[in-house]
Protein backbone atom coordinates (compact mmCIF):
# COMPACT_ATOMS: atom_id res chain seq x y z
CA UNK A 1 0.00 0.00 0.00
CA UNK A 2 1.49 3.66 -1.04
CA UNK A 3 -0.40 6.80 0.01
CA UNK A 4 0.45 8.81 -3.58
CA UNK A 5 -1.84 10.77 -4.35
CA UNK A 6 -2.51 8.90 -7.54
CA UNK A 7 -2.46 5.67 -5.19
CA UNK A 8 -5.71 6.85 -2.82
CA UNK A 9 -8.37 4.17 -3.56
CA UNK A 10 -11.56 7.07 -3.82
CA UNK A 11 -14.35 4.86 -5.05
CA UNK A 12 -16.75 3.18 -3.49
CA UNK A 13 -16.37 -0.64 -2.19
CA UNK A 14 -19.82 -2.66 -2.59
CA UNK A 15 -19.27 -6.56 -3.38
CA UNK A 16 -15.35 -6.66 -3.37
CA UNK A 17 -14.74 -4.45 -6.14
CA UNK A 18 -14.28 -0.60 -6.07
CA UNK A 19 -16.45 1.23 -8.41
CA UNK A 20 -17.58 4.80 -9.32
CA UNK A 21 -21.13 5.98 -7.91
CA UNK A 22 -24.26 5.29 -9.98
CA UNK A 23 -23.99 9.09 -11.25
CA UNK A 24 -20.28 9.45 -11.29
CA UNK A 25 -20.69 12.17 -8.33
CA UNK A 26 -17.78 12.58 -6.24
CA UNK A 27 -16.81 14.97 -3.52
CA UNK A 28 -13.64 16.45 -2.55
CA UNK A 29 -11.48 15.51 0.35
CA UNK A 30 -9.35 17.79 1.41
CA UNK A 31 -6.31 18.26 3.75
CA UNK A 32 -6.93 20.79 6.58
CA UNK A 33 -3.51 21.17 7.27
CA UNK A 34 -2.94 22.94 3.69
CA UNK A 35 -6.63 23.25 2.68
CA UNK A 36 -5.72 21.32 -0.17
CA UNK A 37 -7.61 18.94 -2.53
CA UNK A 38 -6.53 15.60 -0.93
CA UNK A 39 -9.08 13.15 -3.19
CA UNK A 40 -12.18 13.58 -5.45
CA UNK A 41 -13.93 10.73 -3.76
CA UNK A 42 -17.11 9.22 -5.15
CA UNK A 43 -20.61 10.27 -3.47
CA UNK A 44 -22.80 6.82 -2.96
CA UNK A 45 -26.24 7.71 -4.82
CA UNK A 46 -29.04 5.92 -2.78
CA UNK A 47 -29.22 3.80 -5.82
CA UNK A 48 -25.47 2.51 -4.07
CA UNK A 49 -26.59 2.53 -1.20
CA UNK A 50 -29.68 -0.29 -2.00
CA UNK A 51 -27.19 -1.96 -4.24
CA UNK A 52 -24.77 -2.18 -0.81
CA UNK A 53 -27.48 -3.39 1.35
CA UNK A 54 -28.79 -6.29 -1.14
CA UNK A 55 -25.21 -7.26 -0.65
CA UNK A 56 -24.57 -7.42 2.63
CA UNK A 57 -28.29 -9.07 2.81
CA UNK A 58 -26.92 -11.65 0.31
CA UNK A 59 -23.44 -12.21 1.84
CA UNK A 60 -24.44 -12.14 5.38
CA UNK A 61 -25.84 -16.04 5.88
CA UNK A 62 -22.53 -17.50 4.38
CA UNK A 63 -20.41 -14.99 7.12
CA UNK A 64 -22.80 -16.10 9.59
CA UNK A 65 -22.50 -20.08 8.83
CA UNK A 66 -18.93 -19.95 8.44
CA UNK A 67 -16.78 -22.06 10.99
CA UNK A 68 -16.03 -19.80 13.60
CA UNK A 69 -11.98 -20.54 13.45
CA UNK A 70 -12.44 -19.09 9.92
CA UNK A 71 -14.60 -15.86 10.97
CA UNK A 72 -11.47 -15.51 13.58
CA UNK A 73 -8.64 -15.79 11.22
CA UNK A 74 -9.84 -13.08 8.99
CA UNK A 75 -10.34 -10.76 11.66
CA UNK A 76 -6.92 -11.56 13.09
CA UNK A 77 -5.35 -11.76 9.46
CA UNK A 78 -6.71 -7.57 9.23
CA UNK A 79 -5.27 -6.84 12.71
CA UNK A 80 -1.84 -8.18 11.02
CA UNK A 81 -2.02 -6.50 7.90
CA UNK A 82 -3.30 -2.76 9.71
CA UNK A 83 0.04 -3.60 11.72
CA UNK A 84 1.93 -4.46 8.74
CA UNK A 85 0.70 -1.07 7.21
CA UNK A 86 0.95 1.64 10.11
CA UNK A 87 2.89 3.75 8.35
CA UNK A 88 0.73 4.03 5.02
CA UNK A 89 -2.19 4.18 6.72
CA UNK A 90 -1.04 7.03 9.36
CA UNK A 91 -0.06 9.22 6.99
CA UNK A 92 -3.19 8.76 4.65
CA UNK A 93 -5.14 9.29 8.12
CA UNK A 94 -2.86 12.30 9.43
CA UNK A 95 -3.34 13.97 5.59
CA UNK A 96 -6.85 13.08 5.46
CA UNK A 97 -7.63 14.45 9.05
CA UNK A 98 -5.05 17.28 10.42
CA UNK A 99 -4.07 15.14 12.80
CA UNK A 100 -0.60 14.84 14.00
CA UNK A 101 1.29 12.05 12.87
CA UNK A 102 2.64 10.64 16.13
CA UNK A 103 -0.89 10.07 17.42
CA UNK A 104 -1.94 8.66 14.18
CA UNK A 105 0.56 5.99 14.30
CA UNK A 106 -0.72 4.94 17.72
CA UNK A 107 -4.03 5.06 16.65
CA UNK A 108 -3.67 2.60 13.83
CA UNK A 109 -1.85 0.19 16.32
CA UNK A 110 -4.93 0.36 18.14
CA UNK A 111 -7.04 -0.29 15.82
CA UNK A 112 -5.22 -3.41 15.08
CA UNK A 113 -5.94 -4.51 18.70
CA UNK A 114 -9.93 -4.27 18.16
CA UNK A 115 -9.44 -6.81 15.52
CA UNK A 116 -7.43 -8.93 17.51
CA UNK A 117 -9.77 -9.02 20.43
CA UNK A 118 -13.25 -9.51 18.67
CA UNK A 119 -11.04 -12.27 16.64
CA UNK A 120 -11.10 -14.00 19.93
CA UNK A 121 -14.51 -13.04 20.79
CA UNK A 122 -15.87 -14.39 17.76
CA UNK A 123 -14.97 -18.01 19.29
CA UNK A 124 -16.31 -16.81 22.46
CA UNK A 125 -19.40 -15.81 21.69
CA UNK A 126 -21.53 -18.49 24.24
CA UNK A 127 -24.89 -18.71 24.80
CA UNK A 128 -26.58 -20.08 28.32
CA UNK A 129 -28.20 -23.11 29.52
CA UNK A 130 -31.48 -21.66 32.20
CA UNK A 131 -32.07 -23.50 34.99
CA UNK A 132 -35.29 -25.63 34.33
CA UNK A 133 -37.15 -28.70 35.30
CA UNK A 134 -35.80 -31.64 34.58
CA UNK A 135 -38.58 -32.54 31.85
CA UNK A 136 -37.32 -29.36 29.98
CA UNK A 137 -33.97 -28.28 28.25
CA UNK A 138 -34.14 -23.95 28.09
CA UNK A 139 -31.06 -22.10 26.66
CA UNK A 140 -30.69 -19.18 24.67
CA UNK A 141 -29.13 -18.66 20.92
CA UNK A 142 -27.69 -15.45 20.22
CA UNK A 143 -28.16 -15.01 16.27
CA UNK A 144 -26.68 -12.25 13.97
CA UNK A 145 -28.46 -9.20 13.76
CA UNK A 146 -28.07 -9.58 9.72
CA UNK A 147 -26.80 -6.09 7.90
CA UNK A 148 -25.73 -3.77 10.43
CA UNK A 149 -25.10 -0.23 9.09
CA UNK A 150 -22.04 2.11 10.64
CA UNK A 151 -22.22 5.45 10.25
CA UNK A 152 -18.97 7.24 11.83
CA UNK A 153 -17.80 10.95 12.31
CA UNK A 154 -14.71 12.55 11.23
CA UNK A 155 -12.57 12.81 14.53
CA UNK A 156 -11.32 9.38 14.82
CA UNK A 157 -11.83 7.08 11.60
CA UNK A 158 -9.27 4.80 11.50
CA UNK A 159 -9.84 4.20 15.56
CA UNK A 160 -13.93 3.94 15.17
CA UNK A 161 -13.81 1.47 12.05
CA UNK A 162 -12.19 -0.70 15.08
CA UNK A 163 -14.66 0.08 17.05
CA UNK A 164 -17.43 -0.63 15.11
CA UNK A 165 -16.73 -3.40 12.14
CA UNK A 166 -14.87 -6.07 14.33
CA UNK A 167 -17.45 -6.61 16.63
CA UNK A 168 -20.35 -6.80 14.27
CA UNK A 169 -18.04 -9.22 11.83
CA UNK A 170 -17.35 -11.29 15.17
CA UNK A 171 -21.03 -11.61 15.50
CA UNK A 172 -21.97 -12.79 12.16
CA UNK A 173 -23.06 -9.56 10.93
CA UNK A 174 -22.61 -8.35 7.39
CA UNK A 175 -21.63 -4.44 7.31
CA UNK A 176 -22.79 -1.04 5.09
CA UNK A 177 -20.05 1.49 6.43
CA UNK A 178 -20.78 5.06 5.69
CA UNK A 179 -17.49 7.00 7.02
CA UNK A 180 -17.59 10.62 7.38
CA UNK A 181 -17.16 12.66 4.38
CA UNK A 182 -14.27 14.87 5.75
CA UNK A 183 -11.94 12.01 6.26
CA UNK A 184 -12.64 8.84 4.38
CA UNK A 185 -9.88 7.58 2.78
CA UNK A 186 -9.01 5.45 5.49
CA UNK A 187 -12.31 3.80 5.51
CA UNK A 188 -11.26 2.23 1.91
CA UNK A 189 -8.07 1.46 2.66
CA UNK A 190 -9.10 -0.42 5.58
CA UNK A 191 -11.97 -2.10 3.03
CA UNK A 192 -9.03 -3.22 0.82
CA UNK A 193 -7.10 -4.75 3.35
CA UNK A 194 -9.81 -6.71 4.46
CA UNK A 195 -10.90 -7.94 0.94
CA UNK A 196 -7.13 -8.85 1.12
CA UNK A 197 -7.19 -10.82 4.99
CA UNK A 198 -9.97 -12.95 2.87
CA UNK A 199 -13.17 -11.44 4.19
CA UNK A 200 -15.96 -12.69 1.38
CA UNK A 201 -16.87 -10.71 -1.14
CA UNK A 202 -20.28 -8.47 0.37
CA UNK A 203 -19.20 -8.92 4.16
CA UNK A 204 -18.22 -4.87 4.21
CA UNK A 205 -19.25 -2.45 1.77
CA UNK A 206 -18.17 1.16 2.15
CA UNK A 207 -20.40 3.55 0.75
CA UNK A 208 -18.68 7.58 1.18
CA UNK A 209 -20.83 10.10 0.79
CA UNK A 210 -22.95 13.19 3.09
CA UNK A 211 -24.97 12.62 5.78
CA UNK A 212 -28.16 14.00 4.76
CA UNK A 213 -27.97 11.79 1.40
CA UNK A 214 -26.12 8.75 1.94
CA UNK A 215 -26.21 8.46 5.64
CA UNK A 216 -30.29 9.37 5.76
CA UNK A 217 -31.09 6.63 2.70
CA UNK A 218 -28.59 4.26 4.12
CA UNK A 219 -30.77 4.60 7.59
CA UNK A 220 -34.14 4.36 5.60
CA UNK A 221 -32.73 1.44 3.41
CA UNK A 222 -33.56 -2.29 4.30
CA UNK A 223 -30.92 -2.64 7.62
CA UNK A 224 -31.28 -4.04 10.79
CA UNK A 225 -29.26 -2.35 12.97
CA UNK A 226 -27.74 0.76 12.79
CA UNK A 227 -24.51 1.46 15.13
CA UNK A 228 -24.22 4.95 15.01
CA UNK A 229 -21.10 7.54 16.41
CA UNK A 230 -21.62 11.30 15.96
CA UNK A 231 -23.30 14.30 17.22
CA UNK A 232 -26.23 13.85 19.69
CA UNK A 233 -28.60 16.05 16.92
CA UNK A 234 -28.03 13.49 14.37
CA UNK A 235 -28.19 11.06 16.64
CA UNK A 236 -31.75 11.73 17.83
CA UNK A 237 -32.62 11.91 14.04
CA UNK A 238 -31.63 8.23 13.54
CA UNK A 239 -33.49 7.64 16.19
CA UNK A 240 -36.46 8.82 15.37
CA UNK A 241 -35.70 7.70 11.60
CA UNK A 242 -35.35 4.30 12.80
CA UNK A 243 -37.89 4.32 15.12
CA UNK A 244 -40.67 3.90 12.63
CA UNK A 245 -39.80 0.86 11.84
CA UNK A 246 -38.37 -0.15 14.91
CA UNK A 247 -34.84 -1.16 13.99
CA UNK A 248 -32.36 -1.41 16.73
CA UNK A 249 -30.49 1.62 17.10
CA UNK A 250 -26.99 2.29 19.18
CA UNK A 251 -25.75 5.43 19.33
CA UNK A 252 -22.07 7.09 21.13
CA UNK A 253 -22.89 10.43 20.89
CA UNK A 254 -21.47 13.84 22.34
CA UNK A 255 -20.34 14.60 25.84
CA UNK A 256 -19.38 17.49 28.01
CA UNK A 257 -17.16 15.64 30.59
CA UNK A 258 -16.07 16.93 34.34
CA UNK A 259 -12.58 16.48 35.30
CA UNK A 260 -12.37 17.40 38.57
CA UNK A 261 -9.06 18.21 40.67
CA UNK A 262 -9.42 17.98 44.61
CA UNK A 263 -6.41 19.50 46.62
CA UNK A 264 -5.39 16.49 47.74
CA UNK A 265 -4.13 15.04 44.43
CA UNK A 266 -0.92 14.71 42.90
CA UNK A 267 -1.12 18.28 41.16
CA UNK A 268 1.76 17.39 38.90
CA UNK A 269 -0.27 14.34 37.08
CA UNK A 270 -3.43 16.17 37.40
CA UNK A 271 -2.21 19.07 35.21
CA UNK A 272 -0.80 16.30 33.02
CA UNK A 273 -3.79 14.62 32.29
CA UNK A 274 -6.74 17.93 32.42
CA UNK A 275 -4.08 19.23 29.96
CA UNK A 276 -4.35 16.30 28.06
CA UNK A 277 -8.23 15.84 28.09
CA UNK A 278 -9.49 19.05 26.56
CA UNK A 279 -6.23 19.33 23.77
CA UNK A 280 -6.29 15.93 22.71
CA UNK A 281 -6.43 15.55 18.97
CA UNK A 282 -7.59 19.81 19.36
CA UNK A 283 -10.15 18.52 21.63
CA UNK A 284 -12.28 16.79 18.92
CA UNK A 285 -12.93 14.43 21.62
CA UNK A 286 -16.19 12.88 22.18
CA UNK A 287 -14.82 12.09 26.03
CA UNK A 288 -12.87 15.22 25.79
CA UNK A 289 -12.58 16.91 29.95
CA UNK A 290 -13.62 20.02 28.38
CA UNK A 291 -15.67 21.41 32.12
CA UNK A 292 -12.65 21.69 34.76
CA UNK A 293 -14.09 21.75 38.21
CA UNK A 294 -11.32 22.63 40.82
CA UNK A 295 -10.92 22.86 44.54
CA UNK A 296 -11.18 26.12 45.61
CA UNK A 297 -8.28 26.38 47.85
CA UNK A 298 -5.82 25.26 45.12
CA UNK A 299 -7.54 27.36 42.20
CA UNK A 300 -5.25 30.14 41.11
CA UNK A 301 -2.06 27.59 41.62
CA UNK A 302 -3.90 24.97 39.74
CA UNK A 303 -5.10 26.84 36.36
CA UNK A 304 -1.72 29.14 36.26
CA UNK A 305 0.31 25.86 36.07
CA UNK A 306 -2.24 24.61 33.77
CA UNK A 307 -2.26 27.74 31.18
CA UNK A 308 1.69 28.09 31.31
CA UNK A 309 1.51 24.32 30.66
CA UNK A 310 -0.87 24.63 27.45
CA UNK A 311 0.93 27.93 26.19
CA UNK A 312 4.25 25.45 25.73
CA UNK A 313 2.36 23.02 23.71
CA UNK A 314 3.35 23.12 19.94
CA UNK A 315 0.86 23.60 17.49
CA UNK A 316 1.96 23.03 13.96
CA UNK A 317 2.19 20.84 11.25
CA UNK A 318 0.53 17.50 11.87
CA UNK A 319 3.53 15.92 9.43
CA UNK A 320 6.53 16.94 12.10
CA UNK A 321 6.44 14.62 14.34
CA UNK A 322 7.19 17.27 17.18
CA UNK A 323 3.97 18.42 16.37
CA UNK A 324 1.44 18.13 19.66
CA UNK A 325 -1.55 19.60 18.26
CA UNK A 326 -2.93 19.69 14.21
CA UNK A 327 -5.33 21.32 12.38
CA UNK A 328 -9.12 21.22 13.21
CA UNK A 329 -10.84 18.75 11.09
CA UNK A 330 -12.82 21.66 8.70
CA UNK A 331 -13.70 25.50 7.94
CA UNK A 332 -16.71 24.66 9.85
CA UNK A 333 -15.64 23.30 12.94
CA UNK A 334 -13.36 26.23 12.89
CA UNK A 335 -16.27 28.44 12.46
CA UNK A 336 -18.27 26.86 15.81
CA UNK A 337 -14.93 27.42 17.54
CA UNK A 338 -14.62 30.94 17.24
CA UNK A 339 -18.73 30.91 18.12
CA UNK A 340 -18.54 29.42 21.06
CA UNK A 341 -15.20 31.51 22.32
CA UNK A 342 -17.02 34.69 21.28
CA UNK A 343 -20.26 33.67 23.20
CA UNK A 344 -17.82 32.74 26.08
CA UNK A 345 -16.69 36.47 26.30
CA UNK A 346 -19.78 38.02 25.67
CA UNK A 347 -21.47 36.40 28.46
CA UNK A 348 -18.76 37.25 30.54
CA UNK A 349 -16.54 34.42 31.05
CA UNK A 350 -12.40 35.74 30.56
CA UNK A 351 -9.58 34.00 28.61
CA UNK A 352 -6.50 33.31 30.32
CA UNK A 353 -5.17 31.98 27.18
CA UNK A 354 -5.52 31.24 23.90
CA UNK A 355 -8.87 32.39 22.11
CA UNK A 356 -7.16 32.83 18.78
CA UNK A 357 -6.28 30.86 15.71
CA UNK A 358 -2.68 30.12 14.63
CA UNK A 359 -0.54 30.66 11.53
CA UNK A 360 1.62 27.80 10.99
CA UNK A 361 4.94 28.72 8.31
CA UNK A 362 4.53 27.14 5.23
CA UNK A 363 0.30 26.18 5.92
CA UNK A 364 -1.02 29.95 6.05
CA UNK A 365 -4.43 28.13 4.68
CA UNK A 366 -4.40 25.46 7.22
CA UNK A 367 -7.18 25.43 10.59
CA UNK A 368 -5.04 25.96 13.66
CA UNK A 369 -6.24 26.96 17.01
CA UNK A 370 -4.50 28.23 19.81
CA UNK A 371 -5.42 26.28 23.38
CA UNK A 372 -7.81 28.36 25.33
CA UNK A 373 -8.46 28.16 28.78
CA UNK A 374 -11.61 30.49 30.42
CA UNK A 375 -12.09 31.67 33.86
CA UNK A 376 -15.10 33.46 35.53
CA UNK A 377 -17.57 30.84 34.08
CA UNK A 378 -20.89 29.75 35.51
CA UNK A 379 -22.43 26.54 34.65
CA UNK A 380 -25.48 27.48 32.91
CA UNK A 381 -23.01 29.39 30.37
CA UNK A 382 -23.25 28.34 27.06
CA UNK A 383 -18.94 27.11 27.08
CA UNK A 384 -20.09 25.12 29.92
CA UNK A 385 -23.02 23.23 28.74
CA UNK A 386 -22.41 22.91 24.94
CA UNK A 387 -19.90 20.31 23.06
CA UNK A 388 -17.69 22.76 21.27
CA UNK A 389 -15.22 19.82 19.71
CA UNK A 390 -12.29 22.21 19.92
CA UNK A 391 -9.21 22.75 22.34
CA UNK A 392 -11.66 24.82 24.94
CA UNK A 393 -11.50 25.01 28.43
CA UNK A 394 -14.08 26.31 31.11
CA UNK A 395 -12.78 26.24 34.81
CA UNK A 396 -15.44 25.77 37.90
CA UNK A 397 -14.21 26.50 41.19
CA UNK A 398 -15.69 24.09 43.94
CA UNK A 399 -15.77 24.22 47.47
CA UNK A 400 -17.19 20.66 48.85
CA UNK A 401 -17.62 17.15 47.69
CA UNK A 402 -21.10 17.97 47.33
CA UNK A 403 -20.59 20.75 45.34
CA UNK A 404 -18.37 18.75 42.69
CA UNK A 405 -20.76 16.17 42.36
CA UNK A 406 -23.82 18.57 41.88
CA UNK A 407 -21.39 20.94 39.05
CA UNK A 408 -20.34 17.84 37.31
CA UNK A 409 -24.28 16.75 36.94
CA UNK A 410 -25.16 19.39 36.06
CA UNK A 411 -25.02 18.98 32.02
CA UNK A 412 -27.08 17.41 30.08
CA UNK A 413 -24.11 14.57 28.71
CA UNK A 414 -22.96 11.76 30.25
CA UNK A 415 -20.38 10.24 28.75
CA UNK A 416 -17.19 10.29 30.75
CA UNK A 417 -16.03 12.07 33.92
CA UNK A 418 -12.19 12.24 35.78
CA UNK A 419 -11.22 12.75 39.24
CA UNK A 420 -7.78 13.60 40.96
CA UNK A 421 -7.54 12.72 44.37
CA UNK A 422 -6.05 10.54 46.37
CA UNK A 423 -8.75 9.71 48.54
CA UNK A 424 -10.26 6.22 48.20
CA UNK A 425 -13.42 7.09 49.42
CA UNK A 426 -13.63 9.85 47.62
CA UNK A 427 -12.71 8.57 44.45
CA UNK A 428 -15.51 5.54 44.94
CA UNK A 429 -18.22 8.16 46.41
CA UNK A 430 -17.71 10.11 43.16
CA UNK A 431 -17.62 6.55 40.87
CA UNK A 432 -20.93 6.01 42.40
CA UNK A 433 -22.73 9.03 42.18
CA UNK A 434 -21.69 10.64 39.11
CA UNK A 435 -24.05 10.52 36.24
CA UNK A 436 -21.19 9.16 33.59
CA UNK A 437 -20.62 5.64 31.73
CA UNK A 438 -17.04 5.91 32.13
CA UNK A 439 -15.44 7.42 35.04
CA UNK A 440 -11.66 7.74 35.23
CA UNK A 441 -9.74 8.11 38.49
CA UNK A 442 -6.21 9.68 38.54
CA UNK A 443 -6.50 9.04 34.67
CA UNK A 444 -8.58 10.20 31.17
CA UNK A 445 -9.58 8.79 28.37
CA UNK A 446 -8.26 5.37 29.07
CA UNK A 447 -9.89 2.40 26.14
CA UNK A 448 -9.17 -0.90 25.59
CA UNK A 449 -10.95 -3.37 23.16
CA UNK A 450 -11.89 -5.75 26.25
CA UNK A 451 -13.32 -2.88 27.94
CA UNK A 452 -17.40 -2.30 27.95
CA UNK A 453 -18.39 1.45 27.42
CA UNK A 454 -21.25 3.45 27.17
CA UNK A 455 -22.95 7.19 26.91
CA UNK A 456 -25.80 7.75 29.68
CA UNK A 457 -28.39 11.00 29.07
CA UNK A 458 -27.93 12.94 25.61
CA UNK A 459 -23.88 10.86 25.36
CA UNK A 460 -26.01 7.74 24.23
CA UNK A 461 -27.53 4.13 24.23
CA UNK A 462 -26.00 0.91 24.19
CA UNK A 463 -22.26 -0.53 24.78
CA UNK A 464 -18.96 -0.19 22.97
CA UNK A 465 -16.18 -2.48 23.90
CA UNK A 466 -16.15 -5.77 25.20
CA UNK A 467 -17.62 -8.92 24.61
CA UNK A 468 -20.80 -7.04 25.21
CA UNK A 469 -20.51 -5.11 22.10
CA UNK A 470 -20.80 -8.30 20.08
CA UNK A 471 -23.24 -9.36 21.65
CA UNK A 472 -25.55 -6.14 21.11
CA UNK A 473 -25.15 -7.38 17.41
CA UNK A 474 -27.07 -10.40 18.31
CA UNK A 475 -30.70 -10.94 18.21
CA UNK A 476 -31.28 -13.19 21.16
CA UNK A 477 -33.53 -16.35 20.90
CA UNK A 478 -34.95 -18.48 23.75
CA UNK A 479 -35.34 -22.31 23.06
CA UNK A 480 -37.75 -24.41 25.09
CA UNK A 481 -37.29 -28.75 24.44
CA UNK A 482 -39.84 -30.72 26.12
CA UNK A 483 -38.27 -33.74 27.38
CA UNK A 484 -40.81 -35.30 29.07
CA UNK A 485 -44.39 -36.48 28.40
CA UNK A 486 -46.87 -33.53 29.50
CA UNK A 487 -47.71 -30.98 27.33
CA UNK A 488 -49.59 -27.79 27.85
CA UNK A 489 -53.01 -28.24 28.04
CA UNK A 490 -56.52 -26.77 28.71
P1 LIG B 1 -22.52 14.52 12.54
O1 LIG B 1 -23.24 13.86 13.66
O2 LIG B 1 -23.25 15.45 11.66
O3 LIG B 1 -21.85 13.42 11.60
C1 LIG B 1 -21.56 12.09 11.98
C2 LIG B 1 -21.87 11.13 10.84
O4 LIG B 1 -23.28 11.14 10.60
C3 LIG B 1 -21.23 11.49 9.51
O5 LIG B 1 -20.87 10.31 8.83
C4 LIG B 1 -22.36 12.20 8.77
O6 LIG B 1 -22.23 12.13 7.38
C5 LIG B 1 -23.55 11.39 9.23
N1 LIG B 1 -24.84 12.08 9.16
C6 LIG B 1 -25.08 13.41 9.25
N2 LIG B 1 -26.40 13.65 9.13
C7 LIG B 1 -27.00 12.45 8.95
C8 LIG B 1 -28.35 12.03 8.76
N3 LIG B 1 -29.35 12.91 8.75
N4 LIG B 1 -28.59 10.72 8.62
C9 LIG B 1 -27.61 9.82 8.64
N5 LIG B 1 -26.31 10.15 8.80
C10 LIG B 1 -26.01 11.45 8.96
O7 LIG B 1 -21.31 15.26 13.16
P2 LIG B 1 -20.50 16.46 12.47
O8 LIG B 1 -21.39 17.41 11.80
O9 LIG B 1 -19.45 15.83 11.69
O10 LIG B 1 -19.93 17.16 13.75
C11 LIG B 1 -20.74 18.12 14.42
C12 LIG B 1 -20.58 18.03 15.88
O11 LIG B 1 -20.89 16.72 16.34
C13 LIG B 1 -19.18 18.25 16.39
O12 LIG B 1 -18.87 19.59 16.46
C14 LIG B 1 -19.24 17.57 17.72
O13 LIG B 1 -19.81 18.42 18.67
C15 LIG B 1 -20.15 16.41 17.48
N6 LIG B 1 -19.43 15.15 17.22
C16 LIG B 1 -19.36 14.21 18.18
C17 LIG B 1 -18.64 13.07 17.97
C18 LIG B 1 -18.51 12.01 18.98
O14 LIG B 1 -17.56 11.22 18.93
N7 LIG B 1 -19.42 11.88 19.89
C19 LIG B 1 -17.89 12.85 16.75
C20 LIG B 1 -18.05 13.89 15.77
C21 LIG B 1 -18.80 14.98 16.02
MG1 LIG C 1 -10.13 15.17 4.37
Amino acid sequence: MTTTTTDIESRLFIDGEFAESSDGATFESLNPASGAVLSNVAHATSADVDRAVATARRAQPQWADAPLAERARVLRKTAELIEANVDELSVLESRDAGKPISDCRAQVAGTAQWFDFFADVSTHLRSDVIPSAPDHLNYTLRQPMGVVATITPWNYPLPLYGIKLPAALAAGDSVVLKPAEQPPLTALALARLMREAGLPDGVLNVIPGLGESTGAALVDSDVDMISFTGSTDVGRKIAAQAGSDLKKVTLELGGKSPSIVFADSDLDKAATGALFTFCVHQGQLCSAGTRLLVEDSIRDEFVGRLVGMAEELRVGDPADDSTQLGAVMSQEQMDRIEGYVESGIEQGARPLTGAERVTVDGLENGLFYRPTVFEDVSTDMKIAQEEIFGPVLSVLPFSSDDEAVGLANDVLYGLAAGIWTNDLRRAHRFAREVEAGIVYVNTMNALAPWSPYSGWKQSGLGVEGGIEQAESFTKLKTVWINLGDDVPSL
